[in-house]
């Protein structure tokens, strides 16, 4: 029997069928508490009850639990929002390279069915864009990024964190995900120092800090461009060879690091949105 959901979106791989501006069609077995119309569709409770129905979507394998309003004659499923988890990315990149971390990151956040993203640019005066106070406000996860600069993040970060007191005084980031990443030029080059004092950042908001849970690439068969071969558990690190361009570094190898980041990143996110 044909079922309807008013959802405000659709996970990209669910599946399912939009059949009109946010109204999703799907089939499932009559469940033995509904009662149908002559339509054969469904009309209420079969023991006449009002109140709100649960439905359980399967949807390859992100299946869902959603809250249904009451059943209507108009076949129709009031839900509540249907909210995606909101991973927001907020970054500075001097020259282009950490930019490019920055995107890998957003695209693995991005392919987490359940999860939308922000990509927010701290500028070379070390200002948010209009709105990027906001957007961090609404997000659920909240990843800094910079490139390490004489063993820290950049200034322009670093003035950012400190307009972000403001937020701090109300606590308003508390039990929001924290992540960070960074990239330099060295193999090395006290990128650690970085990651830390993002780890700072977000203790002092009350964040939950998240890591990379990805294992070293550190066997003698190693490759340069195998996952996490700067082996990094903390945040995500980058490195971009100095005489590197935006798009020849960071390399490969760290940038499809950087992508399972996000993936991780993301999906603790869409798990802990309740
Ligand atoms: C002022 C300055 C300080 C830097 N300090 C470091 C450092 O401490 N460690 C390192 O490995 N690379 C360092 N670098 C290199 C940058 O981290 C590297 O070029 C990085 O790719 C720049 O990223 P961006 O293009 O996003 O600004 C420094 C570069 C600059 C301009």
């Amino acid at each position: 029997m044909p079922f309807y959901l008013n959802c405000r979106r659709l996970f990209p791989t669910s599946g399912l069928r939009p059949v009109g501006p946010g109204l999703l069609q799907f089939s499932v077995a009559k469940p033995d508490n509904v009662r149908t119309g002559e339509s054969g569709l469904p009309v209420g409770f079969a023991d006449g009850a009002d109140r709100p129905a649960r439905v359980m979507l399967e949807t390859g394998g992100s299946g869902r639990d959603s809250e249904a309003g009451p059943v209507s004659s108009t076949p129709v499923f009031s839900t509540k929002e249907w909210e995606m988890a909101r991973i927001t990315i907020v970054y500075h990149s001097g020259y282009g390279h950490t930019l490019k971390q920055a995107e890998a990151v957003r695209a693995g956040a991005g392919s987490v069915p359940g999860a939308e993203t922000v990509l927010i640019a701290v500028d070379a005066e070390g200002n948010l864009p209009e709105g990027g106070w906001e957007a961090l406000a609404a997000a659920d996860a909240i990843v800094f990024g910079a490139p390490t600069y004489m063993g820290g993040p950049s200034w322009q970060f670093k003035k950012f964190a400190d307009a972000s007191s403001k937020p701090w005084f109300s606590q308003a980031w508390k039990d929001k995900i924290g992540a960070g990443f960074t990239n330099s030029a060295s193999l090395n080059g006290d990128k650690l120092a970085t990651l830390h004092y993002f780890f700072t950042l977000a203790m002092q908001h009350s964040m939950i800090w998240i890591g990379t849970g990805l294992m070293p690439s550190n066997r003698k068969a190693a490759q340069r461009n195998d996952v996490n071969y700067l082996a990094s558990f903390s945040g995500a690190m980058a490195q971009s060879p100095s005489d590197a361009s935006p798009d020849e570094g960071p390399l490969p190898g760290d940038l499809e690091t950087a992508n399972l980041f996000g993936q991780r990143v993301a999906g603790y996110a869409v798990k802990t949105k309740g």
